[in-house]
């Protein structure tokens, strides 16, 4: 019944056991293309080998977007707030973070001293993210500012550069994550008279219509425009400012695959991540971070069944090891995070080898002076939780 798609390992083509890594690219320190040339089946091995090398120096953290090949070996796994408890919480020299850049730069904010954040591909970034750049919500601040005292809070999702991070925390805001939205934003609405939201519309308009803010409060903010392409009346008559970005993997499911499911699979229960469109979490049964959305599948009977709107490996992962439960994808066609997709098991190898020969590669490591007030923002969320 559960439709598996698989992803494994489309990214690195499985290699022959035969096939033979020189000598000397097997070694540390070398560059990571060396390591493309790992056959599949050491690799399991060669990264169980490393990891025992440096016991109880290491964690590894793991997002359940993560491929399975990857997620094994993670000691914590979890959405981005557990991962940042974690992460504040650990006390090995070195934490490997599976996940996205902004993780791993929140890791980094909320390591102590001497911890070293390492993200296995630089490359893995989140596209959400990338949708704000400091330099836009500095200009969009300003022309806020320009129209008087408003009372503006920043509320800034996890998903977001440590610089705007820090520029939440030092204009007295701070970080939300899909799990404790609701929290975090009433506690910013009791700060000031409206929140700018950044960098997820949808996130920001299902927690604030969740919270009873009606959407005529709403207006978004669209960093190309003027004012946002907002008037100055419709800024003012508003409760909450929504950044116009959004997720490209949760944008895919639409209303209409609701409707499918409800047509072809009666009984069955929707629950989607609040990345997704208004109208689809408005039609959905239950929404979630992905831990929540993999709690509350886990603590469902047995013989439930679900439709889940949120990365597809994560729902391969519930439908493969919840047998007695029916999950499947919400949208037939493939939910991939490519980003995410690009932590190997390559690239996992290589960094922990190097970690056994004292090499650190590719340390994710915030600046100074953002590290303060990043931390401050995340420090008021933890609070919160
Ligand atoms: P979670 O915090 O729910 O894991 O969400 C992170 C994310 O990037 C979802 O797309
Ligand atoms: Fe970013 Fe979307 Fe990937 Fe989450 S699923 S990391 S929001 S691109």
């Amino acid at each position: 019944m559960n439709q598996l798609i698989e992803l494994g390992r489309l990214a690195v083509q499985p290699q022959p056991d035969t096939l033979r890594v020189p000598e000397m690219e097997k070694g540390v320190g070398c560059d990571f293309s060396s390591y493309l040339l790992v056959p599949d089946t050491t690799l399991d091995e060669r990264i169980t080998a490393a990891m025992e090398r440096l016991g109880s120096d290491l964690v590894i953290l793991g997002h359940h977007y993560q491929r399975d090949e990857v997620i094994r070996f993670a000691r914590f796994r979890g959405d981005s707030l557990k991962l940042s408890q974690q992460a504040a919480a650990c006390d090995a020299k070195y934490i490997v973070f599976c996940g996205v850049h902004f993780m791993a730069e929140s890791a980094d904010v909320l390591r102590q001293p001497g911890q070293v954040v390492i993200l296995p591909d630089l490359n893995a970034g989140c596209s959400m993210a990338d949708m704000a750049d400091i330099g836009q919500v500095e200009t969009c601040w300003a022309e806020l500012e320009s129209l008087g005292d408003l009372g503006v809070v920043p509320v800034t999702y996890m998903n977001s550069t440590a610089a705007i991070k820090a520029f939440t925390g030092e204009h007295g805001g701070s970080v939300v994550t899909s799990s404790n939205a609701a929290r975090v934003m009433e506690w910013a609405l009791t700060q000031g008279q409206r929140v700018l939201f950044i960098p997820d519309e949808h996130l920001g308009r299902n927690t604030a219509y969740r919270m009873g803010i009606p959407l005529d409060q709403m207006v978004v903010w669209d960093p190309y425009q003027e004012l946002g392409g907002n008037t100055e009346e419709a800024i003012r008559r508003s409760k909450i400012i929504l950044w116009k970005g959004y997720c490209s993997v949760h944008q895919r499911f639409l209303p209409e695959h609701v409707d499918r499911v409800r047509a072809e699979h009666p009984g069955m229960r929707v629950i989607v991540h609040p990345e997704c469109r208004f109208e689809v979490v408005q039609k959905a049964d239950a929404t979630g971070s992905t831990e929540g959305i993999l709690r509350t599948i886990t603590e469902a009977p047995a013989g439930s069944s679900w439709a889940v709107g949120t990365e597809v490996h994560l729902v391969n992962r519930m439908s493969k090891t919840m047998p007695d439960r029916t999950v499947i994808s919400l949208d037939p066609h493939v939910c991939v995070c490519t980003t995410m997709f690009r932590i190997t098991p390559q690239h996992l190898l290589w960094t922990l080898e190097n970690l056994v020969e004292g090499n650190v590669v590719n340390r994710i490591a915030v600046p100074e002076k953002q590290r303060h007030w990043a931390r401050v923002a995340l420090d008021r969320m933890l609070r919160l939780r």
